[in-house]
């Protein structure tokens, strides 16, 4: 039985220089994966609309989506931290609204955080959601929910007045009672800075080395999503050609009648088969 980890774990992690190491999960296997190899926090993120859901964005997944997802990765989940990713619309119509959805991933999500987009515009709605009790972690850079505003999947924070921006939306996230920020697809040198300014742990994402924690799409790494792999994404595993092999075998054995084997049918005891012929031929 492993360690628990909690967002007090968050803080005393980067106070003591250990990485917090962070990944997506969708479902209960995978969860029970991730969590059995000891990982620190696992987000269900609203990815999900891109790599399970064959969306061309995360903008179309909703509460229920997320919902369901969460209950499923939390069944498989015994130690690590889960947060939940508050979809598109969830948290923008009004603090009141954001509150009642961010306690909707805590009672029927089953996870102990909420994690939402954007920097200074959003300081209202994380202290309302704060103050009832409900950690949330921020998320600032490329922010996929505004995709249509940023015009791309693009790396932010480069000209010095975004690099600015951000470090401010950074310090506002920390003042409004965020415990940790995942920063995604910055400049290392600006991610750096960053981490050093606030006390709160910083996760990246395309964000460099220097970040205290990183996160990446489970689907990702695995490479089972081929649609569009970031150049931050490393893949430790190929698992889209595992896969293709074993359902192109199975075609194969079943067209080739190799598949069933004896040993994978279930067999009916003599004396039955016998009556059962019996009767047949009789009637
Ligand atoms: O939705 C997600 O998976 C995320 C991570 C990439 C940070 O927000």
């Amino acid at each position: 039985m492993g360690e628990t980890f909690t967002t007090r774990s968050f803080l005393a992690a980067k106070q003591k220089n250990k990485k917090i190491t962070m990944l997506t999960a969708y479902d209960y296997s995978m969860a029970q994966i991730e969590d059995g190899c000891g990982i620190d926090c696992i987000l269900i993120g609203d990815s999900l609309g891109m790599v399970i859901q064959g969306c061309s964005s995360t903008l179309e997944v909703t509460m229920d989506d997320m919902l369901y997802h969460c209950r499923c990765v939390a069944r498989g989940t015994k130690n690590a931290l889960l947060v939940g990713d508050m979809p598109f619309l969830s948290y923008h119509i009004s603090d009141e609204e954001a509150v009642r959805n961010a306690g909707r991933f805590i009672q029927e999500g089953k996870v102990n955080a909420v994690k939402l987009e954007g920097g200074q515009s959003m300081i209202s709605t994380i202290k309302a959601i704060v103050r009832v009790q409900i950690p949330v972690m921020g998320h600032i850079g490329l922010t996929p929910q505004s995709i249509n505003v940023l015009g791309g999947f693009r790396v932010q924070g480069k000209e010095e007045a975004a690099a600015r921006g951000l470090i401010q939306d950074a310090l506002a996230l920390e003042k409004a009672g965020v415990f940790s920020i995942v920063l995604e697809a910055v400049p290392e040198e600006l991610a750096r800075i960053i981490t050093e300014k606030v006390s709160i742990p910083t996760i990246g994402i395309g964000a460099g080395r220097y970040c205290d924690g990183q996160v990446l799409v489970i689907n990702d790494i695995l490479g089972l999503y081929s649609d569009f792999t970031p150049t931050f994404v490393k893949q430790y595993a190929h698992l889209k050609d595992t896969i293709s092999s074993a359902v192109s075998d199975y075609i194969q054995e079943v067209r080739n009648q190799q598949f069933l084997e004896a040993k994978h049918v279930f067999s009916l005891d003599e004396s039955v088969l016998k009556i059962l012929k019996e009767t047949e031929e009789g009637m």
